[in-house]
C-alpha cells in the first residue's frame, strides 16, 4: 500500500537483528582542520586493524563527501578505492594499515546543522548520531573506539578560542594572522561524541575538585555580553558533578570540561567529551529574560549532558538500537537529580505530564515502538519521547522493584564489567541481575514491546470480615508490527485509605502484577476503603480503576502520596470533562469543591497547589476519547475554567494576593508562588471578573521577572480584551534583540485560543523575525500551533496545510527538525472522518514531494500506513 503511493524509493531498513561486529577497527585517529567558513579543508589518519578473518574493504562512511586524495601508508592511491554511494571503499592487503584521505567542506551552507556548521558566526559541530560522516571519511558507528589527537587551524581574530576534546595539548601563533591548537582525548571514543569549536567567544570559568581531589577547570562559553546569563548553568553544572559523586559514586576524569552555547542546535544538547556543546537556550538565564522553567531547563539539562560522562560516554553504545541504554538511563538520574535539589513530587507531577503529553500518544499511535526499537530507515528519527522518557520510566520501575542499594549495586557492576566498552541494553540488565540476584527475564519484555499497557483495578469490600480484595487485570494493546502482546511485570504501590477516618490502613504495598491478573487480599479493613494506586507513578501505564468522584476528591485532600494527589484531582477532572463532552452535561460541583479544598488547604505549598489545580490539557482529554471532537473539548473544558474562576473567585483573588514578591528569589518557595500566582490570574480572567485585564496588564507592565511577565503575556494572549494588543506590542519592543525571548513571543501567540489565532500565525510566518532556518524559532511558531488542539484542528483543514508548507519548506534545509514536525497529522485515526481525510491528503501530498528526505519519508509512510 505504501509503495504504491510513493513518489520516492523507501530508503533501506536498518535492523537490529542484522547487528554484525565491525570489519576494521580504528585504535587511534588523527584529524586536521584548515577551518574557514566558506571553505574548510579536513584530512583524517586512521590507523586501521582488520577486526576478525575477512577479506572485506575497509568502508569508510561518507554523507556528501568527495574524496580529494586517499592514501594508504603515506602512499597516495589512484585504484584502491571506489565511492559505494556516499562511502568510500578502500582495499587493505594487511591487516594493519594507515589510511589518509582529504576532504572540502562549507560549514556556511550547512544547513542541516549535522557536522560542522556555522552559528552567529562562530564554527562547531553536532556528530550524534551521523553528523561526523559529513566532515570526515571515517568508520563512523558507535561501537568503533578510537583515541583522537586534533589539529585546528584558524584565523586568530575571527575565531580565537579553539576547542575540541580532551586537552590542548599544544597551540601558537601561524603565519598570516592564523593560529592553531592541539586537542588529545586520552579516553577512546565513538565519533558521535566528537566535537571541535572555533569562535570568537568569552567564559565564565570556574573550578569543581573531585571526591579524590581533582582539579577540574570548568569554563561555560558565550557571547561575551551574555556572560552573566551563565551563572545558573554553572550552579547547576558544579552541583550535578557532587551529586554523581554521592549517588552513584562517579567522578569526573579530565582536567577540564568545556560547555559551548550556540543559537541554532536541532535539539537540547550533546554530551560530546569533554566539550559539551548546547542550544543556548539550556544554558543562559536572568530574571529579567528566563522563566522559571526555563531555569528548571537549564539545570536539568546541564545535569544530563554532564551525567552522560559515565551513562553514555565512558560506557557507550554497541549500535543505535540501544539508544535507550544512555538516553533512558541518563533521563532518569537527571530527574533524580532534580527531585533531590528541589521539590521531589512537583518534579514527579512534571515528568508524568510530560510522558503523557509526549510519550503515551506516541505509543498509541504509528509511530510507537519499543524503548529499544527493531528497525528505522533513519535513526535521527528515533530519538523519541519513548527512548528518552519512557526509557527512563523503565530504569526507575528496576530501581523501585529492586530498592536503591542494590539498584546502585547494578549500577557499580555495569559501569565496571563495560567502562571503556560500547554496551546492550541486555548487559545493563544483566549486571542488574547478577548484582541483585532478581530474576529479570520477563521484565526485559519492557524492552521489546510497545504501547502502554493498561491496569484494570476493581476494589471490593467485605465489612462482615473486614477485609477487601483487589483484583488487577493488565492488557497490553496491539502496536504496529506487534499485533499479539505479552504481559509484563508491573510495580504497583497501593495503599488503602479508610473513607471515615481518612487514613491509610497499613503501609503502603508494592504489587507486582506479573501476568494478566491478579488478586490481593487486604485484612483488617473494617471501614469502606478507598484505593489509591500507581502512587508516585510506580509504572508507566494507565490505570482503569472506576473510582467516583467523591473518592477522587477524598483522595485529593488525603492521599498522603502527593503525587497520588494530584493524580486523584487530575482523574477528577478529567472524568468530570470527559462526561462532558459525551453527553453534553456537566457537573462541576465536585472539581470545584475539590479544588476550593486544595486552594484553601494551609498545609500545602503553592508549587503543589498550582500543579493540582491545572486543567488537564485539551490533547489529553481527547486521548481519553474515542473519536477526537476538538471543539466540544474546548468548550467543555473553558467551562470548567469559568465555573471554576467565577464560583471561586474570591478564593483566586486571596491566593494571587498572597502569592505577590517583594523582590525576586529563585527559592522554590518564590517559585511556587509564582506559579501559583500567574495560574490564579487566568482563573480571575476566566471568572469573567470586568478589572481582569486590567490585573494582567499590570503584572505584565511591574513584572521584575519573565516568569510572571510571560504568565501576564500568556494570559492576555488568550483575551479578546484591547489589553492584549498593548501586551504584545509592549513585549516585542522590550526584547525585539534577544531571540529567545522572542521565541516566546511566537510561541506564546501561536498558543492562543483566540478565534484569530492562524491569521495571526501565519501573519507572524511572514514577520522579518521568523525564520526557517533557526529550529528554536521554528518550533515556537509552527511547532506551538500544531500542538494547540483547537487551532491545529480547525475545521476545513487549514492548520494542516499550513503546517505542510513549512515542513516541506524546512525539509530542503533541515530534514530532522522537518521530521519532527509530523507526528501531529500522522493521528488522523484518532479524528472523525473529515478531519482525517484532511490530514491524510496532506500526509500524502508530502509523500507525492519529489526529493524528500528520508528522514520526513520514514515518518510520513509510516503516519500512512
Ligand atoms: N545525546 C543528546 C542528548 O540527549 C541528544 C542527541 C540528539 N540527536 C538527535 N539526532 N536528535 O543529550
Ligand atoms: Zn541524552
Amino acid at each position: 500500500m505504501l509503495d504504491a503511493q510513493s513518489a520516492a524509493a523507501a530508503p533501506p531498513v536498518i535492523r537490529r537483528e542484522d547487528y554484525r561486529k565491525p570489519d576494521w577497527l580504528m585504535p587511534d585517529v588523527h584529524l586536521e582542520f584548515r577551518l574557514d567558513p566558506a571553505r574548510t579543508q579536513v584530512a583524517g589518519r586512521l590507523e586501521v586493524t582488520r577486526n576478525g578473518a575477512h577479506n572485506r574493504p575497509l568502508r569508510l562512511n561518507g554523507d556528501g563527501l568527495t574524496p580529494l586524495a586517499v592514501l594508504i601508508d603515506g602512499e597516495p592511491q589512484a585504484d584502491a578505492w571506489r565511492m559505494d554511494g556516499p562511502d568510500l571503499l578502500v582495499d587493505l592487503p594487511g591487516d594493519a594499515h594507515v589510511v589518509e584521505t582529504r576532504v572540502e567542506i562549507s560549514p556556511e551552507a550547512n544547513s542541516q546543522l549535522m557536522g560542522l556548521y556555522a552559528s552567529g558566526g562562530n564554527l562547531c559541530t553536532q556528530c550524534e548520531p551521523e553528523g561526523f560522516r559529513r566532515m570526515v571519511f571515517f568508520i563512523d558507528r558507535p561501537d568503533v573506539l578510537s583515541r583522537y589527537t586534533v589539529r585546528m587551524e584558524a584565523d586568530k581574530a575571527r575565531f580565537p578560542v579553539l576547542l575540541s576534546n580532551g586537552d590542548r595539548t599544544a597551540s601558537g601563533d601561524l603565519d598570516g594572522g592564523r593560529h592553531f591548537a592541539e586537542w588529545t582525548d586520552p579516553f577512546p571514543k565513538p565519533s558521535y561524541l566528537f566535537a571541535l569549536v572555533a569562535a570568537d567567544l568569552a567564559a565564565n570559568v570556574d573550578s569543581f575538585t573531585t571526591k579524590s581531589g581533582r582539579p577540574v577547570k570548568l569554563a561555560i562559553w558565550v557571547v561575551e555580553k551574555d556572560l552573566p546569563k551563565t551563572e545558573h548553568a554553572m550552579a547547576a553544572l558544579k552541583a550535578s558533578m557532587a551529586w554523581d559523586e554521592k549517588v552513584y559514586g562517579r567522578e569526573y576524569d579530565l582536567g577540564e570540561f568545556n560547555i559551548v552555547a550556540v543559537a541554532d542546535f536541532n535539539f537540547g544538547a550533546m554530551e560530546n567529551k569533554s566539550l559539551n556543546i548546547f542550544n543556548s537556550r539550556y544554558i543562559l538565564a536572568d530574571p529579567e529574560t528566563a522563566t522559571d522553567i526555563d531555569y528548571d531547563g537549564v539545570s536539568g539539562v546541564v545535569a544530563h549532558e554532564y551525567f552522560h560522562n559515565w551513562s553514555g560516554n565512558r560506557v557507550t553504545c554497541r549500535d543505535w538500537f540501544q539508544l535507550s541504554l544512555k538516553e533512558g538511563f541518563t533521563v532518569f538520574r537527571d530527574q533524580s537529580f532534580t527531585a533531590d535539589q528541589g521539590s521531589a513530587a512537583v518534579k514527579r507531577i512534571e515528568d508524568v505530564r510530560l510522558l503523557r503529553a509526549a510519550q503515551f500518544p506516541e505509543d498509541a499511535g504509528p509511530l510507537a515502538h519499543p524503548i529499544r526499537p527493531e528497525s528505522y530507515m533513519e535513526v535521527s528519527n528515533f530519538y523519541t519521547a519513548t527512548v528518552y522518557n519512557k526509557g527512563a520510566e523503565i530504569i526507575r520501575m528496576l530501581h523501585t522493584m529492586l530498592g536503591p542499594q542494590k539498584f546502585r549495586a547494578g549500577c557499580d557492576l555495569y559501569f565496571a564489567r563495560h567502562d571503556g566498552t560500547a554496551a546492550t541494553c541486555e548487559d545493563f540488565v544483566v549486571a542488574m541481575e547478577d548484582a541483585s540476584g532478581v530474576d529479570l527475564t520477563r521484565f526485559r519484555l519492557w524492552y521489546a514491546q510497545a504501547g502502554t499497557p493498561r491496569i484494570r483495578a476493581a476494589l471490593s469490600h467485605e465489612p462482615a470480615g473486614a477485609r477487601a480484595l483487589l483484583t488487577l487485570e493488565q492488557t497490553v494493546p496491539p502496536t504496529p508490527g506487534q499485533p499479539e502482546k505479552q504481559p509484563m511485570p508491573v510495580p504497583l504501590r497501593i495503599a488503602l485509605f479508610g473513607e471515615r477516618s481518612g487514613r491509610a490502613f497499613e503501609e503502603e504495598r508494592l504489587v507486582v502484577l506479573d501476568g494478566e491478573r491478579c488478586e490481593i487480599l487486604f485484612e483488617g479493613i473494617a471501614e469502606r476503603p478507598v484505593l489509591s494506586i500507581n502512587r508516585g507513578f510506580s509504572a508507566p501505564v494507565i490505570i482503569d480503576a472506576a473510582r467516583s468522584a467523591a473518592d477522587l476528591a477524598f483522595l485529593s485532600a488525603h492521599d498522603d502520596d502527593p503525587f497520588a494527589r494530584y493524580e486523584a484531582m487530575q482523574q477528577l477532572m478529567v472524568d468530570t470533562l470527559v462526561g462532558a463532552v459525551s453527553t453534553g452535561q456537566a457537573d462541576h460541583g465536585p472539581v470545584i469543591e475539590a479544588v476550593r479544598t486544595t486552594l484553601t488547604d494551609p498545609a500545602l505549598d503553592s508549587a503543589f497547589i498550582g500543579e493540582t489545580m491545572l486543567l488537564p490539557s485539551e490533547a489529553f482529554i481527547g486521548d481519553q476519547m474515542a473519536v477526537v471532537d476538538p471543539v466540544a473539548i474546548h468548550r467543555a473544558r473553558e467551562a470548567l475554567r469559568r465555573d471554576l474562576g467565577g464560583q471561586l473567585e474570591g478564593e483566586w483573588r486571596d491566593a494571587y494576593e498572597r502569592s505577590r514578591a517583594n523582590r525576586f528569589e529563585l527559592s522554590p518557595q518564590a517559585k511556587g508562588a509564582r506559579r501559583l500566582r500567574t495560574i490564579a490570574l487566568g482563573f480571575i480572567m476566566a471568572s469573567g471578573a470586568e478589572d481582569a485585564a486590567g490585573i494582567a496588564l499590570r503584572q505584565f507592565h511591574e513584572a521584575d521577572n519573565m516568569t510572571d511577565r510571560q504568565g501576564a503575556f500568556g494570559v492576555l494572549a488568550n483575551s479578546l480584551a484591547p489589553e492584549r494588543d498593548v501586551a504584545i506590542a509592549a513585549f516585542y519592543d522590550r526584547f525585539r534583540d534577544n531571540g529567545l525571548v522572542l521565541d516566546k513571543w511566537f510561541s506564546t501567540q501561536a498558543f492562543s485560543i483566540r478565534p484569530d489565532t492562524l491569521d495571526r500565525v501565519e501573519e507572524l510566518s511572514r514577520h522579518p523575525d521568523f525564520t526557517l532556518a533557526n529550529p528554536n524559532r521554528l518550533r515556537s511558531l509552527v511547532g506551538a500551533m500544531s500542538g494547540n488542539q483547537l487551532v491545529f484542528h480547525e475545521a476545513g483543514g487549514r492548520g494542516y496545510r499550513f503546517l505542510t508548507d513549512m515542513l516541506l519548506e524546512v525539509d530542503g534545509l533541515n530534514p530532522q527538525t522537518a521530521a519532527k514536525l509530523v507526528p501531529p497529522l500522522g493521528r488522523w485515526r484518532r479524528f472523525d472522518e473529515g478531519r482525517a481525510a484532511l490530514m491524510k491528503a496532506e500526509l500524502q501530498r508530502m509523500l507525492d514531494t519529489p526529493g524528500l528526505s528520508k528522514d520526513v519519508f520514514e515518518q510520513v509512510s509510516k503516519s500512512l500506513a
